[in-house]
């Protein structure tokens, strides 16, 4: 199982859309087998795939009970490759409780707690909130590779600095933590979007994905039918972008498999 957290310290860019397109597209067009951890507190991911209760179990209760079992609270969706540990309001106090048992290791609980399941997943994929907290220091220990939106404006390199400090930090616990990359998100065809994506792509010295995810109201649509693009708008431009933006990400993990002698 490949884990790979979605992340950005800015709100708003596009983590939880990305995050729910793309197991939506790994599960339905590749046919892998795929495990969504909701790390937000606002549970889009959760309620996006209807698995949201504001009561219930989840992401807390994995990374606060001791000997949790990981597959207690894993919920299926109405899809057959796409599961989902949920997350709400509770994750709040789950980050100080963290915080305040250090009995037990506190940065590599979602990690441990994985090894269990990884056999019965090809991918899992981790929304992360737009915070550093004891959540999300779990998800980035937890994770092979670290993908993040950009929504280009003014402020897209707010936090920028920040998280790419944090992912140092974490590599003492996680050494092959790997950047696959960023992406534009809610991308428009005028001139500020194309200078602001070409000093990504030219002068940043960031590592970015070929491609951008075009801005369209079909996204905004989604959010209200629940329902991933692929299925609500298979042809609208942002569709076809997260299907080549997944292309491009498994043929970075196929090109290291092979490199690694792994197939
Ligand atoms: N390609 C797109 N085109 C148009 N709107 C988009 C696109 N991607 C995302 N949006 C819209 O932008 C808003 C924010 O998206 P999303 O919730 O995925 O961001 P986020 O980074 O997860 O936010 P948060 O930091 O609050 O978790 C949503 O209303 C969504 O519909
Ligand atoms: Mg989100």
């Amino acid at each position: 199982m490949r884990v790979l957290c979605i992340i950005n310290l800015k709100g708003g860019v596009g983590k939880t859309i990305s995050a729910v397109n793309l197991a939506f597209i790994f599960a339905e067009l590749h046919g892998k087998k795929v495990l969504l951890i909701d790390c937000d507190k606002q549970g889009n991911t959760s309620k996006f795939y209807g698995v949201h209760d504001r009561d219930g179990e989840g992401l807390t209760e994995l990374l606060t009970v001791r000997k949790a079992q990981v597959g207690r609270y894993i919920q299926k969706t109405r899809y057959k490759l796409v599961d989902v540990i949920p997350a709400n309001m509770s994750l709040i106090n789950a980050n100080k409780q963290i915080l305040i048992d250090c009995t037990r290791p506190q940065q590599t609980r979602l990690k441990d707690a994985l090894e269990e399941i990884a056999p019965k997943y090809d991918f899992c994929i981790v929304d992360c909130a737009p915070d550093i907290n004891m959540t999300t220091l779990n998800a980035l220990v937890a994770a092979d590779d670290v993908l993040v939106p950009i929504k280009i404006d003014k402020f897209s390199f707010d936090g920028i600095a920040e998280l790419f400090e944090q992912l140092d930090d974490v590599r003492t616990f996680n050494p092959s933590l790997r950047l696959a990359g960023l992406f534009a998100t809610m991308a428009r065809r005028n001139s500020v979007n194309r200078q602001g994506e070409a000093f990504l792509r030219e002068a940043s010295g960031y590592p970015m994905f070929e491609t951008a995810i075009r801005d369209t109201c079909r996204v905004t649509e989604t959010t209200y039918a629940g329902r991933a693009l692929e299925e609500y708008a298979p042809k609208c431009t942002a569709a076809q972008d997260y299907r080549k933006l997944a292309g491009e990400y498994l043929a970075m993990c196929g090109k290291e498999a092979r490199e690694n002698g792994k197939v």
